[in-house]
Parts: structure tokens; sequence; C-alpha cells
């Protein structure tokens, strides 16, 4: 096990360059099933949850290599049961559920459990792949998707009681690619990386129309040849790095991102105040002496990412005066709040809402990574933190963000990665 030694008080400043998505990298290695011919993924982050990926395309048949941020796939012969061991460690596997049933109307994949930010249900990945004709069934854990007549385009929709779901719609995107006839998904997630995989899927010669947009509409064709795509950049990673700085950076700049896919993030750091430039391709954001709280809520895209909630949740705790996040897509999602606590925070957890008001200074201290951005949100509030703090369980932070530590480093952090 690792774990990182941050000394507090530092002060960030330069230019880091954004890596490729996580969120959009996943399904569209997985999306590279739907055809035997060979697929070029390029800015594919080196992460361990794009290397579970990798392994699992390869145990269902798939050729791989990976050359740098460069993936060859060619699945020319491939099975439909994907490998427990390796699925239990990465819920999103789950997506390769869809490219499964859609080219062999057959899948079995193993029921992902819950996680430290709550419970993971896939009540909606399956209902579309229902309405599509297949039937589903569970038993010791699996997942046994199948369709014995052809499946056949119809229209649903996806919403659950938590709003859209992203990786359902994926899956239900995925399927409805080779599924004869027209599909539409109603209340499909608008995600940047929804749309990043549609684009991916339109490049293999699918037919997809309103992608990044809550009505979805796919016209089924016979097969899909080989394509290369470039991903999109993880708008979560460049957000992670706004808040660094913004609770202690000089002028930090990311570059190689999409601002508009930021925007909800960045004009609640201009409403407290910040400085926020952008360029066509990068984003600045400068200090404020007198930054104000926010309120701010979580929902799907466009609103405010759950996946950037605990990030503002640690800047929160550096601002002066009543900050409140109410978290809507993950109501738990809050493994960070105790932690920061343990640094001295000033937070009032009730339910699915966190009353935060900011404190003079933070005091580092031992803390527990959980979930990959609850991590992330600990070595921020350590980097504005008195003294050092040790963060426990890296793994959560390799698993989703690609040389964090060299990257703040780069900008003027002061930490050690030693093995615990
Ligand atoms: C994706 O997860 C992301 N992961 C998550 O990022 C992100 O937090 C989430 O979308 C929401 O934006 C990847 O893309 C790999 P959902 P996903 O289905 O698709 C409920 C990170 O930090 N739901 O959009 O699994 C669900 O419980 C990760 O990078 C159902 O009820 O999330 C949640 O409350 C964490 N039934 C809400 O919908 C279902 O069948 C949104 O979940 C599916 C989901």
């Amino acid at each position: 096990m690792q774990k990182l030694i941050v000394q507090g008080g530092t002060r960030l400043q330069g230019k880091v360059n954004i890596s490729g998505s996580k969120n959009s990298s996943l399904p569209i290695l997985a999306a590279a099933l739907l055809t035997k011919e060979e697929c070029i993924i390029h800015h594919v982050p080196d992460l361990s949850d794009t290397n579970y990926m990798l392994q699992i395309l390869r145990e269902l048949g798939a050729e791989v290599e990976r050359a740098s941020g460069t993936m060859h796939i060619k699945a020319e012969k491939i099975i439909s049961d994907a490998p427990y061991d390796l699925v239990r460690k990465m819920r999103a596997s789950i997506c390769v559920m869809g490219p499964l049933t859609g080219r062999l109307r057959k899948a079995t994949v193993s029921m992902p459990g819950g996680c430290v930010i709550g419970d993971r249900p896939v009540d909606l990945h399956l209902k579309g792949l229902e309405y599509l004709g297949a039937t589903v069934n569970m038993d010791g854990g699996n997942l046994h998707i199948e369709a014995k007549k052809p499946l056949k385009g119809c229209t649903m929709n996806l919403q659950g009681k938590f709003g859209s779901t992203v990786l359902g719609t994926d899956n239900v995107m995925m399927a409805a690619v080779l599924t004869k006839g027209t599909t539409i998904i109603e209340g499909a997630a608008a995600e940047p990386e929804v749309e990043d995989l549609a684009h991916f899927l339109i490049k293999m010669g699918a037919k997809i129309e309103g992608a990044g947009t809550t009505r979805i509409v796919i016209e089924g064709v016979k097969e899909l040849h080989g394509a290369q795509h470039t991903v999109i950049p993880d708008r979560i990673e460049a957000g992670t790095f706004l808040v660094a700085g913004a609770i202690c950076g000089d002028g930090v700049t990311v570059k190689r991102v999409i601002p508009a896919h930021l925007k909800n993030v960045t004009d609640i750091l201009t409403a407290s105040g910040y400085g926020i430039t952008t360029t066509k391709d990068s984003i600045t954001i400068t200090s404020c002496a007198t930054p104000k709280g926010f309120h701010l809520t979580t929902r799907p895209y466009p609103a405010f990412p759950t996946d950037m909630q605990a990030q503002f949740c640690a800047l929160a705790c550096t601002i002066p005066g009543l900050s409140s996040i109410k978290e809507t897509i993950f109501p738990q999602r809050f493994m960070h709040v105790s932690e920061l606590k343990r640094m001295g925070a000033n937070i009032d957890l009730e339910g699915d809402t966190a009353r935060i008001t900011g404190v003079e200074t933070l005091s580092g201290a031992p803390v527990m990574a959980s979930d990959l951005r609850a991590s992330a949100a600990l070595v921020l509030a350590a980097l504005h933190a008195k003294g050092s703090t040790e963060v426990h369980r890296l793994y959560h932070i390799d698993r989703g963000y690609e040389h964090l530590d060299e990257k703040l480093a780069g900008l003027g952090a002061v930490m050690e990665r030693i093995s615990a």
C-alpha cells in the first residue's frame, strides 16, 4: 500500500496538461467489442481503471496493444462471459454488457457490488436492454442477458429516481446501434462522455442523433467497422486542478481542456470571487483575497457534477462564512467529510446536504482515502493545511488520476509518495 506525505502551506503556480477522460475512455474501449475490425483509441489515460478494462477485453478474446496513450483493439472473435475477478474490481466494467448484447445477443457480467459512494444499481441498464427484447436473469451474482430472437428498436425512458444514468445510456446505445429499427432513448444522460462515445460509434458507422442531449435517436445498422478516435479531455481532472488553484494558487492554468465542459464548475468559482480566464483549450484561475461562500446542488450534466462535489467541499472549508452542498446523485457521497473534520474542518452533515463554515487554518493529519474523488479532496485540503498530512490508500487516487502527485509537484506542491 502506498501513502502520500503532503506538506501544507505551499502556493501553486504554472501550467498543467490535462489527460484524456477516464469516464470517456472506459465505454469507448468497451465499444471496440462491436466490430471485428481494429479500433485505435488515442489519449487514453494510464490508470488502473483503464488497465482493468483492457484486461477484461483480452479475457473476452480481443487482441489489445497499448502504446503509451494509444490503444489498438481488435475483437475478431469474442466470448460473452466477462470474468468475475476483474469485473468485481471496477463497476464501470458493466459497460461491456451493451456491446456484448448488441453483437452476440448474449452477455454474462457479474452484478457490480455497491461502493463507498453508495448503492450502485443497474436496474435502468437492464430495463433498457429488456425494452430492446433481451431477457435478463440473475444467478450466483451474475447477470445473464440473452436475446433468443433478434433485438428490435423501440422508444424508452431511462430516467430513474436519481435522474439519468451515464453508463446505462452508454450500454443501451451500444446495444441499439446493431439493433434493427429505430431506438429512441428519452431521459438519456447528456454528459460530454456520452456524446464522445456516440462520436466514436458514428465513426464506426453507427447512425446516432441527439447524443449530448436527453433524447438520443439510433437507427440500427447491420455491422460496424473499425475506426480511430481521440478521447476528450478529462473535465473532472481539470476541475480538480482548478480547485487546487483556488485553494492555494497564484495563477494555475489547465491546458488541453474543453472550457465549455467545465462551465458549471467555473461559474461557481467566478461567483465566489476567483478570477477565471479561458482560451480555446485552456482555463486559468487566479486567487482571491476575499472569496465568498457558495451554495450548490449536484445534478446531471449540464448542472454541477457529483464528481466535483468532494473537491468543492474541501474548497468550502477554506472560505470564510457559510457554504452548502446538496448531493442529489449519490446522497451518501460524503466519505470525505469525516476525514476533512480530522483536519479541523467545520462541516455539519445532514442527510444529503453538507453545511460548511470555513476555518482560518486546517491542520495536517493522517487521513484515509476512500473513493477517488474524496481522495483528491483530501490532497487539496492537505495542500492548504498547516503541517504535513499523510493520505493513505493511494490506490483510490491511482484509479482515476494520471500522475496526480507528479502534476501537482510540477505546480510547486511538496509531496512524497512512499510505501506505507
Ligand atoms: C458514471 O457512473 C461515472 N462513472 C461516475 O463517475 C459518475 O459519478 C456518475 O456517472 C454520475 O455522473 C463512469 O462514467 C465510469 P449513473 P454511473 O448510472 O454511470 C442511479 C468517478 O468518480 N442509477 O449515472 O455508474 C445511481 O445509483 C465516477 O469518476 C440507478 O438507480 O452512474 C445514481 O444514483 C464515480 N439505476 C444515479 O442513478 C441504474 O440502473 C446516477 O448514476 C443506474 C444508475
